[in-house]
């Protein structure tokens, strides 16, 4: 069987390239190294670096391999700058997601696994987020996930293309075995930035707002480690096998910790006093976003293995120790 991984060469797509290899999946990468990592793809993967928009290197890609099924990963998917500059999402995200599925379309390739996010449901209306819940993005990066997973709807009905769209809430952590880990650049994520701050890369941790109606005032959120995450991504791609359709699932533990919480647990983790200051609230930011997974478990037969907090920061700080400059060597 072979898959093709877009934004292979990313944070999440690395880990699920890794974990595919693992299970000796024939793999194809594709990557616009816009936001990727050219050292985080191994030299025995077939790669292809292209933009997903370019139909003609799709056709490319597609001709040379026999691709059985797509993970889709490659989009922008920083909210901020979703919020400065919605055109560039809709452009890269929709614009990306249309080519992709006219060329699955084209090779008559019928099954996706798409990443989607837990920012498809905007400000949520209840403590655990299930599928059902009204999707009212506030954000233009919520917004163009949400289009995608409509799209992928009707071209379920209109060319059997099947899909699982996973709406994942806040991926972390590292490979457990330490081969793969976050880099971004450059970083907003809360995680690596704490840890970045342990290394003394920065100063101190912004803490954007203490104000929110939580017990300590920040913000929660589920936090869910990236080994798990991929696990769902094969499951689904198992469940898309045997039986077609078209779906939805969160992918979160169903466990919130507040920015607080995450600041003190990394301190106990890597024994550093990681200085904190309280700035203002990050616009676009909802107070409390943690997930029912139910659906995941019922449907995937998803079980975490790695849910606990310490265990997600302590995969991510052995990563961002081995690798102070991520897949750089930067001076
Ligand atoms: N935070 C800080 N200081 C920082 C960075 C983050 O206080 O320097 C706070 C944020 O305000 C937020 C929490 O830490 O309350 C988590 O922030 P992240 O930036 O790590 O993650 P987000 O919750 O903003 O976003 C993540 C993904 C999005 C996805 C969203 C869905 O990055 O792609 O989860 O829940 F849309």
């Amino acid at each position: 069987m072979t898959i093709l991984v877009t934004g292979g060469a990313g944070y999440i797509g690395s880990h699920a390239v890794l974990t595919l290899k693992r299970q000796n999946k024939d793999v194809v990468i594709i990557d616009s190294l816009q936001t990727g990592h050219q050292g985080a793809i191994d030299q025995d993967t077939p790669y292809y670096e292209g933009d997903l928009r370019d139909s003609e290197f799709l056709d490319r890609v597609f001709s040379a391999h026999s691709i059985d099924a797509v993970i889709h990963f490659a989009a922008n998917s920083l909210v901020g700058e979703s919020v400065t500059d919605p055109l560039k999402y809709y452009d890269n995200n929709v614009g990306g997601a249309i080519s992709l599925l006219q060329a699955m379309n084209r090779h008559e390739v019928k099954k996706i696994i798409f990443s989607s996010t837990a920012a498809t449901y905007g400000e949520p209306e209840s403590e655990l987020i299930d599928e059902n819940d009204p999707t009212v993005p506030t954000n233009p990066y919520g917004e163009t996930k949400l289009v995608i997973e409509k799209m992928l709807k009707w071209a379920g009905n209109a060319y059997g293309i099947h899909s699982i769209s996973l709406r994942y809430f806040n991926v972390a952590g590292a490979d457990m075995e330490g081969e793969k880990g976050e880099d971004h650049n450059p970083e907003t994520h809360l995680i690596p930035i704490v840890l970045q701050v342990a290394l003394g890369q920065r100063e101190k941790i912004s803490i954007f707002g203490n104000d929110y109606p939580t017990p300590d005032g920040t913000c929660i959120r589920d936090y869910i480690h990236v080994q798990d995450l991929v696990d769902a991504h094969l499951l689904a791609l198992d469940k898309l096998e045997k039986s077609p359709q078209t779906a939805v699932n969160n992918l979160g533990n169903g466990q919130g910790f507040s920015v607080m919480e995450v600041i003190e647990t990394a301190r106990r983790i890597t024994g550093h006093d990681i200085p904190a200051s309280i700035e203002k609230r990050r616009e676009g930011d909802p107070a409390m976003l943690v997930a029912s997974a139910e659906r995941a478990g019922k449907e995937l037969g998803w079980r975490p293995k790695h849910p606990d907090l310490e265990t997600i920061i302590q995969s991510a700080w052995q990563w961002h120790q081995s690798h102070p400059n991520g897949y750089t060597a930067r001076t």
